[in-house]
């Protein structure tokens, strides 16, 4: 009788166990999905559009302080690295087509957009290396002027 009870006492321990470590009690947290609330996931990463956005925008106030200045060209890829990144998370995110007329146009507009951005982002990565200060400037126009084409499509 007695070895039962030590049978099913240790078989609910390694149950237990094993509940435990699927749990991911002091794992990774489990990955953002698409409708995650917005805020910050591991790391510091924006999980929603919104945060997304709101990071983008810090992102480009620090580009326009500090992007033409060679003594800054470290802190200035790493800016545009973390701009990259945002807008990656935005394309990662079901795109905001409830206030716009036509949603296969708006889907291929807001994608266009998005890419434009990245592409951008990657331009004035090569032009602050090679210290194109005018090249620099023209590239951050842009940034405000793809914000204000896609702000006036979808808000
Ligand atoms: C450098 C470019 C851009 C910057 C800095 C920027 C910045 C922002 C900011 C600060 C917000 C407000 C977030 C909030 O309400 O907390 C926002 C919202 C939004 N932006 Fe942008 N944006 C940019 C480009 C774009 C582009 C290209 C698109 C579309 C293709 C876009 C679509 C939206 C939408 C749909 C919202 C509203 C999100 C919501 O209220 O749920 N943005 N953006």
């Amino acid at each position: 009788m007695s070895t039962r009870i030590l049978f099913f006492t240790l078989t609910a321990a390694a149950l237990a166990t094993v509940a435990f470590a699927a749990s991911g009690a002091g794992g990774n947290p489990a990955p953002a999905g698409r409708g995650a609330p917005a805020g910050r996931g591991g790391g510091g990463a924006p999980t929603g559009l919104r945060a997304a956005m709101n990071d983008m925008q810090n992102m480009v106030l620090a580009l326009k302080k500090d992007a033409a200045d060679p003594d800054k060209i470290d802190q200035t890829l790493k800016t545009l690295a973390q701009f990259e990144r945002d807008v990656a998370i935005v394309k990662m995110q079901q795109p905001p087509l409830d206030r716009v007329p036509d949603p296969v146009k708006g889907l291929a507009d807001f994608r266009n957009l998005m890419s434009s951005l990245q592409r951008t982002a990657l331009d004035l990565e090569d032009a602050v290396i090679a210290k194109k200060v005018d090249e620099i400037k023209k590239l951050i126009a842009k940034f405000d002027e793809l914000e204000k084409a896609g702000h006036n499509e979808f808000i």
